[in-house]
């Protein structure tokens, strides 16, 4: 099958056209390479460099032909999105519906995205389910949040199918420190250089963390199937910071206590999310467990320290 991905050079989205090519198809990558990199970019793919919001990634459409359009490109930094939510919303709303618009005009069948958990800012239930209530603390949940409503527009308006996967903390090799979710790579990249990471708050704060390559299989998956939903993809339990602390330390023999800082504002207790409706649908369950991922990632941020 013929897949265009954007964000492609960058950790989630390189990982996924890794897995697609491994499994024979034929992938072609956008990125802006704004935060992604060209070593990340897997072989055997098409690179086009553009920014989302460039009325000419229509040549790139136009030239590829894909059948589905994976979109993972987007600006990811909550702090960021509060900052200036113009820039925020430029590319996550505004640049999607570039895409959108060539989807349209070049007959995409399919597009593949992914929203977050930063869309549910005060769990009023646990495990959060696809019903859950969503109440937003940034622009960067609003501007994710938006795309789904006009992925149901252009469904309903066009015919062009749609899965969402909610992601939730996705860690793993290639992830930038600075990113959603970077706890996990943010005190791998530091304990790999001998520095004693802070914890913020008193550690037991919950997340749910779930490898790259598990997400990047539930992307597989929806080529073919999960139409017109929306579905959480996620690990369904929670571990606390100072556990995930604990899990990297001991695989790196590191064997310093953390330095404990005072709670940020705004910054989520307790959540996790439940994949009940994923494995309904199509038996997808997370593959990987905490240690084996940590121990993928850290591989990979000892060769990085190392070369
Ligand atoms: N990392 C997580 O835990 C997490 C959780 C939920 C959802 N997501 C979503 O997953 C997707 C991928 O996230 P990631 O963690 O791999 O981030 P990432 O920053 O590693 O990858 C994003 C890629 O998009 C590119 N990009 C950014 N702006 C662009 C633009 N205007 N035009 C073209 N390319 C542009 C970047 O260069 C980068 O390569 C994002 O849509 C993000 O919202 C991530």
């Amino acid at each position: 099958m013929k897949i265009m991905i954007t964000g492609g050079a960058g950790f989630i989205g390189s990982h996924i056209a890794d897995l697609l090519v491994s499994e024979g198809h034929d992938v072609a990558v956008i990125d802006s390479l704004v935060h992604g990199k060209l070593e990340n970019l897997s072989d055997n793919v098409k690179f086009y460099e553009y920014d989302i919001r460039d009325k000419g990634i229509r040549a790139a459409f136009e030239e590829f032909r894909p059948e589905v359009l994976i979109h993972e490109a987007a600006q990811i930094k909550v702090p960021n999105s509060i900052k200036d939510p113009l820039y925020d919303a430029e590319v996550n709303i505004l640049g999607t519906l570039n895409l959108l618009e060539c989807c349209r005009e070049f007959s995409v069948r399919k597009v593949i995205y992914p929203a977050t958990a930063a869309m549910f800012s005060d769990p009023q239930y646990l495990p959060i389910d696809e019903k859950h209530p969503l109440s937003m603390m940034s622009g960067y949940g609003v501007s994710k949040h938006t795309v789904e409503h006009y992925l149901e527009v252009y469904s309903k308006l066009y015919n062009l199918s749609y899965t969402v996967l909610r992601y939730s903390n996705v860690y793993g090799p290639r992830q930038d420190s600075t990113g959603e979710g970077g706890v996990v790579a943010i005190f791998c990249e530091k304990m790999t250089e001998g520095i004693v990471p802070e914890i913020y708050g008193d550690g037991n704060q919950t997340r749910d963390f779930i490898y790259v390559k598990d997400v990047a299989k539930a992307n597989a998956l929806a080529l073919d199937s999960l139409d017109n939903e929306i579905f959480n993809c996620c690990t369904g339990t929670e571990i606390s910071v100072i556990e995930l602390y604990d899990e990297i330390a001991r695989d790196l023999g590191f064997d310093k206590l953390p330095i404990m800082r005072e709670p940020r504002e705004g910054d989520i207790y307790r959540t996790y999310m439940t994949y009940k409706k994923l494995n309904d649908a199509i038996g997808w369950a997370p593959s990987w467990n905490i240690s084996g991922g940590i121990r993928e990632t850290l591989d990979y941020y000892m060769n990085r320290k190392n070369n």
